[in-house]
């Protein structure tokens, strides 16, 4: 089984509203700055139930291969911590990702504030866990997280920094219409990296190309 985040029976979800209660929500959930669906996906700020999905996500060799290595215990909390902060501090994060059909969680996606190498960067992230890889799935949800950044929070610019060799999240990141800036070596939450490819999508380049496309 696929971990759900709450066991309490969730209501079929409605094309023009989704569940009461849904995953511990007690009030009827409309699209808004946390919570938003796509054609398959629902996407939502975390609840502290994201921890033990995460804890196992990170100690996973083969989903962390490019993103860090299998994390330590502490790390884990200090991703965990961060995740549910930028919330608060700066109203984004990372979303879960919820497979509509099934419930399940798949993965998380979402804009995390931070401070890379000295710059301040709207830094866009994703982790599909490996039975839903291959699906679409992290290209379909940050669509929709690159939509809101650009329209609802009024970011002029995203960041992303793929490993060249992580093929797969290269090809999502081309596929969001992102450029490629530069080479980018430091360190992030007290692991370094070197190599790392650094691209950009500016909001006019989005408007202009990808977002016209879209529709
Ligand atoms: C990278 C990751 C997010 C991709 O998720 P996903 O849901 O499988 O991605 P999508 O299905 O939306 O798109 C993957 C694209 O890469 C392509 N791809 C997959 N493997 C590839 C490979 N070896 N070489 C080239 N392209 C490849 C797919 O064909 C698809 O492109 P297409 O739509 O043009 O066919 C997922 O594998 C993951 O979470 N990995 C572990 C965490 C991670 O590395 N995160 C990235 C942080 S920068």
């Amino acid at each position: 089984m696929f971990p759900l985040l709450d066991q309490s029976p969730a209501a079929p979800l409605s094309e023009s509203r989704p569940p009461l209660h849904f995953y511990g929500i007690c009030r009827e959930v409309k699209p808004s700055l946390e919570y938003s669906e796509t054609k398959r996906l629902i996407l939502r700020r975390p609840t502290q139930d994201l921890y033990k999905t995460l804890f196992r996500w990170l100690k996973d060799p083969e989903l962390t291969k490019y993103v860090g290595g299998v994390r330590e215990d502490d790390k884990i909390q200090l991703t965990f911590d961060h995740v549910m902060k930028s919330w608060n501090t700066a109203g984004v994060g990372k979303c879960l990702v919820i497979e509509k059909d099934t419930l399940a969680l798949v993965g998380l996606v979402g804009i995390f504030p931070l401070d890379l190498a000295g710059t301040k960067v709207n830094d866009l992230g994703y982790l599909i866990d490996s039975p839903f890889s291959g699906k679409g799935y992290a290209t379909e949800a940050s669509e929709e997280i690159v939509r809101k950044g650009f329209l609802d929070h009024g970011m002029d610019q995203i960041s992303a920094w793929p490993d060249p060799k992580n093929a797969s999240s290269v090809r999502v990141v081309e596929k969001l219409g992102f450029q490629f800036v530069k080479e980018l070596n430091g360190a992030y939450m007290g692991m370094s990296f070197s190599g790392m490819h650094l691209y950009k999508l500016s909001r006019s380049h989005w408007q202009t190309t990808v977002a016209s496309h879209q529709g």
